[in-house]
């Protein structure tokens, strides 16, 4: 069992469904889940975990508003961040040319942080005809032995 710290960027609300949909399976599954709306990083680093990014891409490939302070001190720390998993779904539409940036330049930030990847990234287009809170539950249950 794991415990999870789900870090949501969102401007208009989808990808908190989509947080909301990965708690409810990641419970299922047995592990600990706490969501972060207003993701506090020195809040979230206090606890040792796997961190869940699940964040849409917003202005000209940019992050959501209220994940920026966290992506801000997480590119100004000097702790070691070694100890971290992660994993990263990012939302977004491939009609722009940035598309899901937010979420690729988190998850290429912390790798540069040293915390270890579990899953490769998962983007999600919402330009398809997909259901992303079905997607997402499905791949977290598809990659249930590596989280
Ligand atoms: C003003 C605006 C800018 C956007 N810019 C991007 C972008 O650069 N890259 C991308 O992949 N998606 C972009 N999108 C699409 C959003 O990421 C997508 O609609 C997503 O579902 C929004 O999720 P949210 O409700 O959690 O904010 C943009 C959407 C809007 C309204």
């Amino acid at each position: 069992m794991s415990s999870f710290q789900v870090i949501v960027g969102s401007m208009l609300g989808g990808s908190e469904y989509v947080a909301e949909a990965c708690e409810e399976t990641l419970l299922a599954l047995g592990h600990e889940v706490e969501v972060h709306l207003q993701p506090d990083f020195a809040q979230i680093l206090n606890e040792k975990q796997t961190w869940l990014i699940c964040t849409s891409t917003h202005g000209a490939g940019d992050y959501p508003d209220n994940i920026q302070a966290f992506v801000t001190d997480l590119q100004n720390t000097d702790l070691d961040l070694s100890s971290v998993k992660f994993l990263t779904i990012g939302i977004g539409d491939s009609n722009y040319d940035t598309f899901c940036y937010a979420a690729k330049n988190i998850n290429k930030l912390l790798l540069s942080k040293g915390c270890s990847e579990t899953v490769s990234l998962l983007t999600l287009d919402m330009s398809e005809d997909i259901d992303p809170e079905e997607r997402s539950q499905q791949w977290i249950n598809e990659n249930k032995d590596h989280l």
